[in-house]
């Protein structure tokens, strides 16, 4: 089934109708909120909300292999992940959407393997290319057809937060060929490959990375884009969710 992980100010999907709540606990613990299971515009899917129901979960304090455990557990066989980002480069300015293809990963201390039992063998996944091509060649199709300001492609620059960066660091970023940053992609991607569940990511661009305007970033200006770019990818999601067999 498909599942969606929504992020800061994807907390509920209004548009599903629930059919079942999965409260599942795992040898990672509990995740963030129950999994629901609902019919989005016809099409059965799970859905999760990253930080909690309500938002109470900072992106450090994600039980992040919880999560993903829950979902596999819950009968995911596929997971787009919705969420929001700074915009560093000219591909990614404030209200677009961006499906990123690439991931550098700056966070630290955060439990980024389910592989760390003695007993089992060692396994290092390949992570080339994170993002699963078929998932992002039917988000492609979702987003060329509702004529949305969107970026095919980008590197997304995982921080740990929960402060945002510095404009040096954004700098650094930029150097590095991130085009966007945000604080919840890792290891939230790489468990999903280590489950071998396909996993893409569609990002909301919220505020111009530090340093890359000539104004403060505030929670207000966030809030304001997010409401309405949440709006779109809900009916996105949707949208995808009909299109989308697996
Ligand atoms: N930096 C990191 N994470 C973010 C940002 C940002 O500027 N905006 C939204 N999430």
């Amino acid at each position: 089934m498909l599942a969606f992980i929504g992020g800061t100010g994807l907390t509920r999907m209004d548009n599903l109708r629930i059919i079942k709540t999965h409260t599942v606990e795992t040898r990672f613990g509990s995740p963030s909120a129950p999994v629901v299971e609902g019919e989005l515009d016809g099409q059965n899917v799970l859905f999760l909300a990253r930080h909690g129901d309500p938002h109470v979960l900072l992106p450090h304090q994600v039980n992040y292999r919880a999560n993903l455990a829950a979902l596999k557990e819950a009968g995911a066989t596929a997971i787009v992940a919705a969420n929001a980002v700074g915009g560093i480069t000219a591909q990614a300015p404030t209200g677009a959407l961006v499906l990123p293809d690439q991931i550098i990963d700056y966070t630290y201390g955060r439990d980024m393997t389910l592989f760390d039992d003695p007993d089992e063998p060692l396994v290092h996944v390949d992570f080339s290319w994170p993002f699963d091509v078929t998932l992002r060649n039917a988000l492609k199709a979702r987003l060329a057809a509702a004529e949305l300001n969107w970026n095919d492609g980008g590197c997304y620059g995982a921080t740990q937060g929960p402060r945002l960066e510095t404009a040096a660091e954004i700098a650094r970023l930029e150097r590095d060929g991130c085009d966007i940053v945000g604080m919840t992609g890792m290891p939230e991607a790489v468990l999903a490959r280590e489950l071998a569940l396909p996993y893409a990511m569609l990002s909301l661009v919220v505020n111009p990375a530090a340093g890359k305007s000539t104004h403060e970033i505030t929670m207000a200006e966030i809030e304001a884009v997010i409401h309405d770019g949440m709006a779109n990818v809900r009916q996105l999601l949707a949208g995808f969710a009909r299109h989308y067999s697996r």
